[in-house]
């Protein structure tokens, strides 16, 4: 397509946001993170009150529908639905079954997380995913979690990125110090975490298929887009296929993969290339690059053939707003040149809605709405409204 081309989108495809919540919902206290923030304070400032989206949820709905988008993707906490092993709360269900039913009032497509990378501490105190019984637990939140997809969600994401969970472990071990730097390469994932990972995933995938009649389920995957220079060829397969290809050759027989793209690697001859003082890069140190999205769904296409694919994630840590707008424009232009090669994208959920917690740091800024520390008042930034536009018009530039 040519720059001054639109493409009009299909009438189902979603525009939308997404979050998670640990980022978002505040005081987050029976989960590992939690616990990995007050015992690790010389790496990770503490997640705290976050957005205070657990009281606030109305308002960011609000928010986002009254923009124009039309779907929004949120996870449900396991540790607050299970904070302690075999006890669940009643409360917990509840509440993210009033925000299924919240979100479908206001004309917003629940897109659901069940696992986005925080887990209740006594699993994590137990083994986490290499416990022996971890799909069998895993399988028992879900079961109570039913209320809240019975409520009316229709796309279930199992688990977020099990190719960054698997990363993590070697981190939170200290096998891995990211603090030294990469050294030339990328920390690969853990290969037993990533096999049980791909198992728990292909367990509940027929749990929930059992369970919930009509319910589409995949997960997501954080695509590296690993690229090479000449001679980094073999580098960059390897890299590739431990850090990306593995997750997404598990999708095969999914309802739908997530595609959650935000920039690339790239290797050479001697290892990873850092990129140079001349290359652009985000608030948070990546190489700015729009035409991310539109390769990582090139290669999720050409690795998982037949599964429909939705863009879970896709956005840029940025404190310039018409930097935002201006990298999603690309990122979207790359999205409608794959829907016109005929690749099956259904819907773009852009990361995230809010300004909310980064993992260990509040400065990077992700959000379409600023969110403000002290008061937790919400400003939505022009982007939102822009990409509301998008989904009203249903016309991609
Ligand atoms: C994660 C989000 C995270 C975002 C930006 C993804 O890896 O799913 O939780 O905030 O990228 O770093």
């Amino acid at each position: 397509m040519t720059e001054s081309e639109t493409m009009r989108l299909p009438d189902s495809f979603l525009v939308g946001a997404s979050t998670a919540a640990h980022q978002i919902e505040g005081d987050n206290t029976t989960s590992d993170w939690w616990m990995l923030e007050q015992t690790r304070p010389e790496r990770l400032q503490p997640s705290g009150r976050a957005c205070d989206s657990l009281h606030r949820w109305e308002e960011d709905m609000d928010l986002a529908a009254a923009a124009g988008l039309n779907a929004y993707r949120f996870s449900v906490e396991w540790a607050r639905i299970e904070p302690e092993d075999g006890v669940f709360s009643q409360s917990a269900v509840d509440h993210y079954r009033r925000m299924v039913a919240g979100a479908r009032e206001r004309g917003l497509e629940p897109v659901v997380t069940l696992h986005h990378f925080t887990n209740p501490l006594w699993f994590f105190a137990g083994g986490g995913w290499l416990r022996a019984d971890a799909a069998e637990r895993f399988g028992r939140y879900l079961e109570s979690v039913a209320p809240v997809l019975d409520e009316g969600v229709r796309t279930a994401i199992t688990i977020n990125e099990p190719n960054m969970i698997a990363i993590m472990h070697r981190v939170i071990s200290g096998e891995v110090d990211l603090t030294k730097g990469l050294g030339g390469g990328m920390p690969l994932p853990d290969p037993a975490v990533t096999d049980a990972l791909i198992a728990v995933h292909h367990t509940v995938r027929e749990q929930l298929r059992a369970q919930h009649s009509g319910l589409a389920v995949g997960w997501s995957v954080a695509n590296q887009n690993v690229q090479w220079l000449p001679g980094g060829e073999d580098a960059a397969a390897a890299c590739s296929e431990a850090i990306e290809d593995v997750f997404l050759r598990a999708a095969v027989g999914d309802d739908l993969v997530g595609v959650q793209a935000y920039s690339r690697v790239v290797f050479g001859p001697d290892g990873l290339v850092e990129p140079g003082p001349e290359v652009p890069r985000t608030s948070n140190g990546w190489e700015y690059r729009p035409e991310a999205l539109g390769e990582a769904l090139r290669h999720t296409a050409a690795m998982v053939p037949g599964v429909p694919i939705m863009v879970t994630e896709n956005g840029i840590s940025t404190r310039d707003d018409e930097e935002r707008i201006a990298y999603t424009t690309g990122a979207l232009r790359g999205l409608a040149d794959c829907l016109a090669d005929g690749i099956d994208v259904r819907g773009y959920l852009h990361w995230s809605l809010l300004d909310n917690y980064e993992w260990g740091r509040w400065e990077p800024t992700f959000g379409l709405v600023a969110v403000d520390r002290d008061t937790f008042a919400r400003t939505a930034k022009p982007s939102l409204e822009w990409l509301g536009a998008v989904a009203r018009s249903r016309e991609l530039p």
